[in-house]
């Protein structure tokens, strides 16, 4: 992630200095941002004069040194936190008084992160997007500690760097890790009890709902392991919340080593001459999965309003420019009517009775989420 992050900050005319403790991970980060110019400058996106300035903003360097004069630090090391901490406290002794401090973390808790520092308040998460300079979006996450100013300087940064910012408190997944998850989730309980194969489900979201990539491609082509991993994480930093429960089948295929398209197998088969299996076309059947799905993701959007996660307005926006959904849950909920997504959501809790398709109150209240 930090080499698209330091073309972003590069190509929007800010000098960068890209730390990282291995030589190997500098050198291929500058082969492959100078590859990714040539790509440009051949697409006539970029001309060889503006793609040299851009390589030239950027400074490869095994040490933090440099750091001292930097206005703002995002980091993007492994995800652990003794490490981050570690990491942030020594920073906090090289750079001024002034610099941001930033961390690029998709599951951890920003204010524990920030804990580790002398000045907690300067601290704050910019979760950007893979691939960082195509993503529009970045989660802005205020750690408890961080200073309104702060929070500003860094809305301001990345609004001046061609992203859209939305801001999410510091809770599990933020938005867009927290939310999407009934995509893949209930997508993987309709498998597993046998109500359709991965072909037609995947058919259902895409060709009856609009979404750019069905549940089951998707999750072969982010991984398995890293899907399962993220949805692991945030069951467990929700105290267990069945909402959020882990799939056998997932975890299986994990640990099978059918990881998706980087092992060649996942719910796929994308071996050479593999044979692809075919969707059952049932429109009728489709809407019911397609239904059922975007309720469950209507509902997680609808609680994170509710529990004021995020404004309405940036949850819409973190759907549709962070995972690409074809529109935002919550204008998709004012849409259909509260009414008929609370009913779809009754429904399944009745019949399960299960606290997992428990309806959120906001959606009960019934009062639009948007007023155009
Ligand atoms: N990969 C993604 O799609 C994605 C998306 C959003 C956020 N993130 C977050 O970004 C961070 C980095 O993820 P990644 O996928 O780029 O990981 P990565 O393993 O590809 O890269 C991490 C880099 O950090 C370097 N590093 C590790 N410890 C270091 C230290 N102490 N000092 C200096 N450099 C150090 C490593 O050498 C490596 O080059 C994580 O916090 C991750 O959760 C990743």
């Amino acid at each position: 992630m930090g080499r698209g992050i330091a073309q972003v900050l590069a190509a929007a005319g800010h000098e960068v200095l890209l730390v990282d403790h291995s030589i190997d991970a500098l050198v291929s980060a500058r082969r492959h941002l100078e590859k990714i110019m040539t790509r440009l400058i051949e697409k006539g996106r970029l001309s060889e004069t503006d793609a040299n300035v851009l390589l030239g903003r950027i400074t490869y360097t095994e040490t933090t040194e440099g750091l001292s004069e930097a206005a703002l630090v995002i980091e993007a090391i492994v995800e652990n936190l003794e490490v981050k901490q570690k990491v942030l406290g020594d920073l906090e002794r090289v750079v001024s008084s002034s610099c941001i401090l930033s961390t690029n973390t998709s599951s951890l808790s920003v204010s524990a992160i920030a804990s580790a520092l002398q000045e907690p308040e300067r601290i704050i998460g910019l979760h950007f997007f893979n691939p960082a300079p195509l993503m529009k979006l970045v989660e802005v996450v205020p750690a408890i500690q961080t200073s309104e100013e702060v929070v500003n300087q860094s809305v301001t940064l990345m609004r001046d760097c061609g992203k859209t910012p939305v801001i999410t408190k510091d809770t599990p997944g933020f938005i867009v890790n927290r939310v999407a998850r009934p995509f893949y989730g209930e997508a993987l309980r309709i498998l597993e009890e046998g109500l359709a194969d991965v072909a037609t489900i995947d058919w259902a979201m895409t060709e009856l709902g609009g979404f750019r990539m069905g549940p089951f491609t998707l999750m072969d082509y982010i991984g398995n392991d890293v899907n399962y991993t993220v949805t692991e994480t945030v069951f467990k930093s929700f105290f267990y919340d069945p909402r959020y429960r882990p799939s056998f089948t997932q975890q299986r295929l994990s640990q099978a080593g059918y990881l998706g398209r980087k092992t060649g197998r996942g719910y796929y088969d994308y071996r050479e001459g593999a044979s692809q299996p075919e969707p059952v076309r049932d429109r009728e059947r489709g809407q019911k999965i397609l239904d059922r799905i975007v309720a469950m993701l209507i509902n997680e959007a609808a609680d994170a309003a509710y529990l004021n996660i995020a404004t309405p307005l940036d949850l819409d926006l973190a759907m549709t420019l962070g995972v690409n959904y074809p529109k935002g849950l919550l204008k998709w909920a004012d849409e259909l009517g509260h009414d008929s997504v609370v009913s779809q959501l009754d429904f399944l809790y009745d019949l399960y009775r299960e606290d997992r398709y428990r309806c959120s109150v906001r959606l009960r209240q019934g009062v639009p989420f948007f007023t155009t």
